[in-house]
């Protein structure tokens, strides 16, 4: 099995493509994982959007008063998602990086790193990564929020159903995984379930919201919220 850390490339290139994409495939459900996120963090709150792709939960949250701190691989995408972010008149702070090298502060008198937000936000980001590497991801985002900060995770939900739902479920799944997996390098990797990595981590889950594909379908998309502890 291959063990050396996910890479993409090419994000670059899918940038203008890449939310009309996500609307097409999920019937505007990925957009409305971004807005559950968005309405759920508090106004005046620092958050952190890793893998901010082009910035939509990003953009809806600044509009309400959260202070956004972008960070992408992707310059293509991170000029975007500043774009969208200006317009509700905020100003983010882009930081264009590979999360995994991105650090806060543990100790406030250290000048040279910024400190713990009150919030990540990562959103369809932890599927770019094999199931291997998530243990040391979901630490390492935990770190970046101090202790009662909040993750917010919005992803593919587990497998569940009878054997023809969790069949849909994984074509479902599979496809654009695939896709992306040849575009950009994406892992390839079973459908992520995050509520072990959480409890692993001392991550305690404090709300799920589904989402149906479609508006109608079914509930193959999740937001989770947890709480560091
Ligand atoms: C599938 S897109 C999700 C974009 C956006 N969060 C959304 O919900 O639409 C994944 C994003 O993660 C970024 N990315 C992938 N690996 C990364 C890494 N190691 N560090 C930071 N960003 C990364 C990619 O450039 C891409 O913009």
């Amino acid at each position: 099995m291959n063990s050396s850390p996910t890479v993409v490339r090419g994000y670059d290139r899918l940038a203008p493509w890449y939310d009309p994409l996500a609307t097409v495939y999920s019937g505007g459900r990925i957009a409305a994982c971004h807005r559950t996120i968005a309405e759920q963090l508090t106004p005046g709150e620092r958050a952190l959007f890793v893998g901010a792709g082009n910035g939509r939960d990003a953009a809806a949250a600044a509009r309400r008063g959260v202070i956004p701190t972008l960070l992408d691989l992707s310059p293509g995408m991170l000029a975007r998602a500043t774009r969208k972010v200006r317009e509700s008149g905020i100003e983010p702070t882009i930081v264009a990086r590979d999360v995994r090298e991105f650090h806060c502060a543990r100790d406030p008198r250290d000048p040279s790193t910024p400190p713990p937000f009150d919030a990540v936000v990562a959103s369809f980001f932890l599927n770019v990564f094999r199931t291997d590497e998530l243990p040391d991801l979901i630490a390492h985002l935990a770190t970046l929020v101090g202790s009662g900060g909040r993750i917010w995770i919005a992803d593919f939900a587990p497998p569940r159903g009878g054997g023809l739902s969790r069949l849909g479920q994984r074509i479902y799944h599979d496809c654009p995984m695939r896709a992306f997996g040849a575009l950009t390098g994406n892992a390839i990797h079973p459908i992520h379930d995050l509520r072990p990595e959480f409890e692993r981590t001392g991550i305690t889950l404090a709300s799920t919201t589904t989402h149906r594909v479609f508006g109608v379908g079914p509930r193959w998309l999740e937001v989770l919220e947890g709480v560091v502890g």
